[in-house]
């Protein structure tokens, strides 16, 4: 899908994650910890979208709280502060102003198809906020406001990408100029969309109303071993192949998270586990997971005890990402005309 690009971009990344709601494990083995190996080969931006979050209703103190969580949840899990700008999207006040640029560019065509929309509105689409609607807008400023060549998320936000590369393409065709690379979607490893531990079919969510399905990088050891022990299952012991796991959507989640946490393959969980009962795998997964998101918790705590120093390390992040940001919007405007 991706079309030849003459002009040259140099490789940088950005991603952002929502301050709303708790953390969950599929933002960490579908996104966060995708993050950490890229700081070491790529200029990268990390960011709290907390415009992306007031699309829907947020309370102040839980949405400051929250950007503060996200934040702590980023260093915990091995960002760099001096590496990665680490910042707040409305500290950057050029993601709203090229949101707008591209708010003209978008058809409403495109946004009609936007299925997060959609489910997000629910049946009462006419009392969504207009920003909810326009939400891919912003995001793909925020993505090309630094002309980001990959952006690293889990599976749910393919087709918002795909709009900001369509994005992309229209502005330099309508202007004639090859000012945005067509960026590219970085969806990896091998847990790239976990599921509810309620419903294997449904995708683990913040926003689900049941705690009980999914696991929260806040939760404590006591919390995760209950959660995975009340996980729905089938009967069936694990199969013999992976091929087996076929039509079985909590075991094949299960052993997803498995593999995900313990830095293993699908096939190697199941030569190791393959034939046993959820009796023995169960309380082998709670035990790697505890082992692995246990000290990012406690790392995470002890980071948001410091309110102070956290908002010096978002303010340093918000700098050197304006630095970023400000000749890309000069150069939009003054493609555009509008006289500065
Ligand atoms: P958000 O806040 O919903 O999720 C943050 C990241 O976590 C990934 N993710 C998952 N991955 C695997 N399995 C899951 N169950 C799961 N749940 C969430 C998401 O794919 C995402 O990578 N629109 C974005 C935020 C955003 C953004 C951006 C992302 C705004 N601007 C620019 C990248 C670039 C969102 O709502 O993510």
């Amino acid at each position: 899908m991706s079309e030849p690009q003459s002009a040259t971009f140099a490789p940088r990344i950005f991603s952002g994650v929502q301050p709303s709601g708790q953390l969950t494990l599929g933002n960490y083995l579908g996104a966060i910890r995708n993050f950490v190996p890229l700081q070491d080969t790529h200029t990268c931006l990390y960011c709290m979208v907390d415009l992306h979050a007031i699309t829907v209703w947020q309370d102040p103190e839980e949405l400051a709280r929250a950007t503060r969580h996200v934040a702590a949840a980023f260093i915990a899990s091995g960002l760099d502060s001096v590496k990665s700008a680490l910042f707040n999207q409305s500290q950057v006040a050029e993601h709203a102003q090229l949101a707008w640029v591209f708010n003209c560019v978008a058809r409403l065509g495109w946004l009609n198809r936007m299925t997060q929309f959609k489910e997000k509105a629910g049946k009462d689409r006419e009392k969504a906020s207009v920003g909810l609607y326009a939400y891919p807008t912003l995001m793909a400023a925020d993505i090309l406001l630094y002309k980001a060549t990959g952006v690293p998320v889990g599976e749910d936000q393919k087709q918002h990408l795909e709009l900001t590369r369509d994005i992309a393409q229209k502005f330099n065709n309508d202007w004639g100029k090859e000012v945005f690379p067509l960026t590219e979607p970085l969806i990896l490893g091998d847990a790239t969309r976990v599921m509810s531990l309620r419903d294997g079919t449904k995708k683990m969510s913040k926003s689900d109303p049941s705690d009980l399905s999914r696991i929260n990088m806040s939760d404590d050891r006591d919390a995760i071993a209950t959660k995975i022990r009340k996980a729905k299952t089938d009967p069936e012991p694990l199969p013999e192949t992976v091929d087996g796991l076929e039509g079985r959507p909590e075991a094949d989640n299960l052993v997803g998270i498995y593999g995900a946490l313990a830095g293993i393959s699908k096939d190697e969980v199941i030569r190791q586990f393959g034939g046993q009962g959820f009796g023995v795998f169960k309380p082998a997964l709670a035990d790697v997971a505890v082992e692995r998101l246990g000290p990012i918790r406690d790392e995470m705590v002890r980071i948001e005890s410091d309110p102070a120093s956290l908002d010096a390390i978002l303010r340093d992040g918000a700098r050197r990402a304006r630095e970023m940001a400000v000749p890309v919007l000069d150069e939009v405007y003054d493609v555009l005309g509008l006289v500065r």
